[in-house]
């Protein structure tokens, strides 16, 4: 009952607002499926085949009931999956449990919550019931619908409110090498088509923006997180925006910098996808490339209109769970270290936490076990990890006014290990990473251009051992069994509760 007393004394001081990006800057998000992170009736021992891409049986008042385990990580904010109603048949691709098949905007997905009066909220109506968080983002498709079968049997008016061929492209499938394509042509096979909406024509954008403002308001939501956005017209976003009011991320799906950084031109914020190449091929194995994920965060900075507005992931349910990619449980720990202290605002995918492995392949579907099947244990290595970098990031937000903005730089890099400080002289996170794993040797690291004072006394937040900086602010670190170390001043932490302080 935690959450529901917090969000009530919320309420009383924000009810009013709006999230905007900038109070989105210090928040931290964790991802779910709603059909596979939580049942309504508790259990932890349902069925749930990944392979079979069927619905598992999560539902919003799962989620309600695990609010607590969300929260005890320190998360402030939930994304979930996508709420709109989608095609009700079992393709050759399986049931529409994720979401991103929609067929009608007004009406939301009856495996997840239905409408009703007694309770008439099965998202968000008011912050004291329903899915009771600081802030709410919800997955949304602007791209495209779903449909079972080809594209020259659509049935457009079983579609809603877009219930006329003239709503859409003509179709074509899409060519990866020409941008025009990406955005006209339409995504799925003939097997499932999704029917590509045009987003440039202004019918189509004034019902979408009609459509958005009435979802945000009704069910009370934060922030968005936009499907496919580079599939669609960048044109469409301004209007879209100013009529949501809330925060929005866009998945622009590339590890290019010079494709993705443009689109903060055009949406707040997008996820983070060079880094998140970057992280995952640097912590793969022992030989993983260090310095080009040094490289990846000056280019980020450099490149991106806001790096400390991007959302940064090292899992979600399109890709490989990073412990498929490697299974050692030290270098988890420093791509988690990675996502929750570099720039931009966090986001852990559910099951991370729990060290998943996505058994019986790579990315989607593999990826998308059931939470449940963890028991959701607060005790597994990672979720205590997160809670204890949850508490630092807070800290230093709140200790800070300028941290969030502050933009998160490489200090030192090599074969094995990474060093980057985000926040200013005094409140400043050092974070030091090896990809050297948990079978990797002791060695100590001196890291430099820390910024901390000199002889300085500096904590090791996760460790709780102090250390006290050189005469020039460096730290002599001591890396162990491929581990991360997280610094930050001691005077500082006084009153945080972090390491008893
Ligand atoms: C197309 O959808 C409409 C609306 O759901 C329905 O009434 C009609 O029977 C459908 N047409 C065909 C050919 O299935």
């Amino acid at each position: 009952m935690k959450a529901v007393v917090f969000a009530a004394a919320l309420a009383l001081a924000s009810s009013a607002l709006a999230a905007t990006p900038a109070q989105w800057r210090g928040r931290s998000i964790y991802q779910v499926l709603a059909d596979r992170f939580a049942r309504a009736d508790g259990s932890t021992t349902a069925t749930c085949n990944t392979g079979d891409r069927v619905y598992c049986g999560g539902t919003y008042q799962g989620i309600i009931k695990q609010l607590d385990y969300i929260q005890g990580m320190g998360f402030s904010a939930v994304w979930i999956s996508p709420v709109t109603y989608n095609l009700p048949q079992t393709t050759v691709y399986g049931q529409a449990y994720h979401g991103y098949w929609q067929q009608d905007l007004h009406r939301l997905n009856p495996n997840f919550g239905t409408r009703q009066t007694s309770k008439p909220c099965p998202l968000r109506c008011t912050r004291v019931e329903c899915i009771v968080i600081e802030y709410l983002m919800v997955d949304i498709v602007v791209n495209h619908f779903g449909w079972d079968g080809s594209s020259s049997s659509v049935n457009y008016s079983s579609l809603s409110p877009f219930n006329d061929q003239k709503y859409y492209h003509t179709f074509c499938n899409v060519d990866y090498s020409n941008q025009d394509s990406i955005e006209d042509c339409w995504l799925g096979d003939s097997n499932v088509e999704l029917p590509d909406l045009k987003t440039e024509d202004t019918t189509v954008a004034k019902m979408y923006n009609n459509w958005i403002n009435s979802l945000v308001s009704s069910y009370n939501i934060d922030g968005l997180r936009i499907d496919t956005a580079k599939h669609v017209d960048k044109a469409f976003w301004a209007g879209f925006e100013a009529d949501a009011g809330v925060f929005m991320t866009g998945e622009v799906f590339s590890g290019d910098p010079t494709y993705v950084c443009p689109y903060q031109t055009y949406l707040d914020s997008v996820l983070n996808y060079p880094l998140y190449y970057a992280a995952t091929s640097a912590f793969q194995s022992t030989s993983g490339n260090m310095p080009a994920l040094a490289n990846m965060i000056s280019t980020m900075k450099s490149t991106c209109k806001d790096t400390t507005l991007l959302g940064s992931f090292t899992e979600n349910h399109d890709v490989a769970r990073f412990g498929q990619l490697n299974g050692d449980l030290s270098a988890a720990q420093n791509v988690l270290a990675l996502t929750l202290l570099a720039d931009g605002i966090p986001i852990v995918y559910a099951g991370q936490e729990q060290h998943y492995q996505s058994f019986g392949g790579s990315g989607d579907p593999y990826n998308r076990e059931a939470t449940w099947y963890s028991s959701y244990s607060t005790t597994a290595p990672l979720y205590t990890l997160t809670a204890k970098l949850n508490a630092l990031r807070d800290w230093a937000v709140k200790a800070d006014a300028g941290y969030a903005t502050y933009r998160n730089s490489a200090i030192y890099s090599d074969t094995t290990t990474v060093a980057m400080r985000k926040g200013n002289a005094g409140k400043q996170v050092v974070t030091v990473l090896s990809n050297k794993g948990s079978a990797g040797a002791s060695y100590a690291q001196t890291i430099g251009n820390t910024g901390f004072a000199a002889n300085a006394q500096v904590v090791e937040v996760l460790t709780c051992a102090t250390v006290t900086a050189d005469g020039s602010g460096a730290v002599a670190v001591p890396m162990a069994s491929g581990l991360p170390r997280v610094y930050y001043p001691k005077v500082a932490l006084a009153g945080s509760k972090i390491c008893g302080l």
